[in-house]
């Protein structure tokens, strides 16, 4: 009996980060579920440029923030597949406020917080029952090296430290029913997210920290992302740094290094 075809849903994969990982799933012969909120458009141009390399994918407009929507979303995949292989929980759902703590709005701050676990609480409730039936699946968590920073990204911090955290439970949860999960967390990516902050004095910092010797784009995140969701099995329950050597060149410049070596 041949094989059934094997499903990748990314959500927020109209842009940025997801649209280059939905493209490298396709390549690699996934159907492709091409999550978006707004931009039918752009999501649609995802799945014409995966098409137009040999593979199939289609596009589900769904705010994975909404428990209602993503009930809806999963609904329509379980119908049309019967199952689902890869999911990377991957949507941008609050663009961060990159204010310093005594100046962010609490409104703000919990704003990100929320919209950011509320996009991996509802999308992972729904995804888990129809990765159980088979005892098998991947989900990927997006996550960022913010997590582990000060300055003024606390609310972006707490969100993802948040989120780091939860993935570590639903990684034991799911481990029980044979579904791995990890967690990816970028150093910067040049997306449309960045386009605002990315100024030529960060652009120099994050390039003079980086073996890349530029800031990161969306092909290379997709890199790590595709490795975590389709790699060799092993990694389980981690968040995986990819920053492309920006923490020890960091510790390399400030002489953190030659101090205590
Ligand atoms: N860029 C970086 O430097 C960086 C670094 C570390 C981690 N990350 C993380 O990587 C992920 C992707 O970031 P990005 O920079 O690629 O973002 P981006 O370029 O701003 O793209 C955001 C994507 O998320 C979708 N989206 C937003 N809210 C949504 C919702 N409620 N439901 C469904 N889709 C939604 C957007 O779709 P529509 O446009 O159609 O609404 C779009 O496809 C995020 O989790 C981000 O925190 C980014």
């Amino acid at each position: 009996m041949d094989e059934p075809r094997r499903v990748a849903l990314i959500s927020g994969a109209s842009r940025g980060i997801g649209a280059a990982t939905a493209r490298e799933l396709g390549r690699r012969g996934y159907h492709v579920i091409v999550n978006y909120r707004q931009d039918s458009a752009a999501a649609h141009r995802v799945v014409g440029e995966i098409e137009a390399g040999g593979g199939t994918a289609e596009t589900v407009r769904a705010d994975v923030c909404d428990d209602g929507e993503v009930a809806d979303m999963m609904r329509r995949v379980h119908a049309e597949h019967g199952h689902l292989d890869v999911l990377v929980c991957n949507a941008n759902t609050v663009n961060p406020p990159f204010e310093p703590l005594l100046a962010v709005s609490w409104e703000a701050f919990i704003g990100k917080v929320t919209g950011e676990l509320a996009g991996a609480f509802f999308l992972t409730r729904q995804v888990l029952p129809v990765m159980q039936r088979r005892r098998a699946g991947r989900i990927v968590y997006i996550s960022s090296t913010a997590a582990d920073q000060v300055g003024a990204v606390a609310a972006h911090s707490t969100a993802k430290a948040a989120l780091n955290t939860f993935t570590r439970h639903v990684a034991a949860t799911a481990a029980e029913h044979g579904i791995v999960v990890n967690t990816v967390a970028f150093a910067t990516v040049r997306t449309d997210a960045t386009a605002g902050v990315l100024n030529d004095d960060l652009r120099k910092f994050v390039e003079e920290r980086s073996v890349l010797g530029r800031v990161m784009d969306p092909d290379d995140a997709a890199a790590s992302v595709v490795a975590v969701a389709d790699g060799p099995l092993g990694t389980v329950g981690q968040v995986i740094r990819v920053d492309a050597g920006y923490d020890v060149l960091d510790q390399q410049l400030h002489g953190v290094v030659e101090h205590f070596g």
